[in-house]
């Protein structure tokens, strides 16, 4: 199989390739089918191509007038692991993220996903000061860890934080 990565949004299509990938890799759905679909339909879904195969997909939620978009799932097949599609998926999530006017991309992982972690410091996610008093985890008890990564300037941040604020107060 060719090794370099294509990305692309996600088809409707795409839909049982992605709920597969999603389901071997967290053991469970990690979105509900219609949601999945609804994401997909709002071209919030990036998939990973490697060849004619998809190997891995990634989610984003945008929540309007807010500065931070979310990256709320990312996956890619076992066997295609450490090939890059992680760090390809990663840059067109936050390049995505910018063009759609946010400056900032968060995410939750859990404390023991030590090869996430890793691909997020690489890409230049930081660890989040932690906004609750009380320790946050996963349902089995995992702490959980926040990270953050600024992906416009400061300038462009602040235009952006400006136009995101007047648009709730809708001035
Ligand atoms: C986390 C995850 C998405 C990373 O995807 P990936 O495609 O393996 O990521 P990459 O290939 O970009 O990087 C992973 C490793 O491959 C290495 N790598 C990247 N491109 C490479 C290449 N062309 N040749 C050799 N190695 C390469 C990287 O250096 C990295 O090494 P390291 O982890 O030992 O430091 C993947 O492991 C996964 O799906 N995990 C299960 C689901 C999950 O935990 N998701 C995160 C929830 S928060």
């Amino acid at each position: 199989m060719c090794d370099t990565v294509n990305i692309r949004t996600a088809q409707n299509q795409d839909l049982e390739a992605i709920a597969e990938i999603g389901f071997r890799a967290f053991k469970a759905n990690s979105h509900r089918r219609e949601k999945l679909d609804i994401l997909i339909s709002d071209g919030d879904v990036l998939v990973a191509e490697m060849g004619k195969t998809t190997v891995g997909y990634c989610v984003l939620i945008f929540r309007k007038g807010r500065a931070t978009a979310t990256l709320d799932a990312i996956a890619v097949i076992s066997s295609e692991m450490g090939k890059g599609a992680g760090a390809a998926l990663l840059h067109a999530a936050a390049a995505e993220a910018v063009c759609r006017g946010y400056s900032t991309l968060r995410l939750i992982v859990r404390a023991d996903n030590d090869r996430a972690i890793r691909l997020y410091r690489r890409a230049g996610f930081r660890r989040s000061l932690r906004r609750s008093p009380r320790p946050a985890g996963f349902h089995d008890g995992m702490p959980m860890i926040r990270m953050h990564k600024r992906i416009v300037g400061p300038l462009t941040a602040l235009r952006l934080g400006t136009l995101a604020l007047a648009k709730s107060l809708r001035l």
